[in-house]
């Protein structure tokens, strides 16, 4: 089989399935396998596969017929320009995650002015997942911030671990259950907890089922991770620190709320480009 012959092979393979977007997931994966850019393969169409990535190419439609994301598959995503490491163990950063970022360095930058020269200041990336916020933080701060990030397990802060390797970022990693392993005082709490509603799942792509359970159930409401996060988080930030949260499009009231009630100041909101409510940010 030959590049343009496994293209069409692919292709077919996941318009049966109806899976959507068959083009651009099988030239991902064959660039993946072979090692090659897109472009490659239309000066190269004739270059046959070893057996070896033919068979690897099979499995990878295979997972992809099973609705596994192609991020999954190829092991890779991009985030704020950085590429990290995804499996199955952790969701994979999605692109209206970037505002919340670009929000805290704001915020972070407002600090750093205020900060005598060479202090760091320090960020808590609770929730971390692939650790995408705070690895990105980390490197766009560089030496004025110090980034701890924290998740439930250990496989998971495993991940954190290669994608910060894979991005030469100097970060402290905790395994913790929210604050339960947290330590010190912190000028910025960022997180994007699990915040689909239980009941909502199941109703969601069966690609984004196939994302970790954990990553995903805040809840028969969706805001049991708020409830702790916004009356725990007082207690680890420094004075007129900032807790910046990442919401669903329906939650900006009930947080607001939260935040109100635990004697939260300067509250506001901001949306993502689709024009949803998508960050909640917040000052002790
Ligand atoms: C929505 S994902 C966000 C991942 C990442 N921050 C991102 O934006 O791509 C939520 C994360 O919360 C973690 N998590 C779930 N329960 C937790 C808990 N009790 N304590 C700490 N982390 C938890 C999950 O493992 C998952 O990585």
């Amino acid at each position: 089989m030959n590049i343009k012959e496994a293209i069409r092979y692919g292709i077919e393979k996941l318009n049966k399935n109806n899976i959507d977007e068959a083009n651009l997931k099988i030239k991902m994966l064959l660039s993946y396998i072979l090692g090659k850019t897109k472009e490659y393969f239309v000066i190269h169409g004739d270059e046959s596969l070893s057996l070896d990535d033919e068979l690897k190419f099979k499995e990878g439609i295979n997972k992809l017929n099973n609705n596994i994301p192609i991020q999954y598959v190829i092991h890779k995503q991009e985030f704020m320009g950085y590429e990290f490491y995804v499996d199955e163990n952790v969701l994979i950063p999605q692109p209206d995650t970037e505002i919340l970022v670009e929000e805290v360095v704001k915020i972070a930058k407002e600090f750093i002015k205020k900060h005598k020269k060479g202090e760091e200041i320090k960020i808590l990336d609770l929730c971390t997942g692939s650790g995408a916020i705070g690895i990105s933080l980390s490197k766009i701060l560089g030496d004025n911030a110090f980034v701890t990030v924290s998740d439930i397990s250990e496989d998971i802060i495993d991940i954190v671990e290669i994608n910060s390797r894979k991005n030469l970022a100097n970060l402290g990693m905790v395994t913790s259950d929210l604050f339960d392993n947290i330590y010190g005082k912190y000028d910025i709490i960022v997180s994007n907890p699990p915040y689909i509603e239980t009941d909502v799942i199941k109703t969601l792509s069966k690609e984004v089922q196939n994302e970790p359970i954990i990553a995903l159930d805040g809840g028969q409401d969706g805001l049991d991770f708020y409830r702790r996060i916004v009356k725990d988080a007082k207690k680890f930030l420094n004075e007129n620190g900032f807790l910046a949260l990442e919401i669903g499009y329906n939650q900006r009231e009930s947080v607001e709320k939260l935040l109100k009630e635990n004697n939260y100041k300067n509250i506001y909101s901001q949306k993502d480009l689709g024009g949803n409510d998508r960050i909640v940010v917040a000052n002790i």
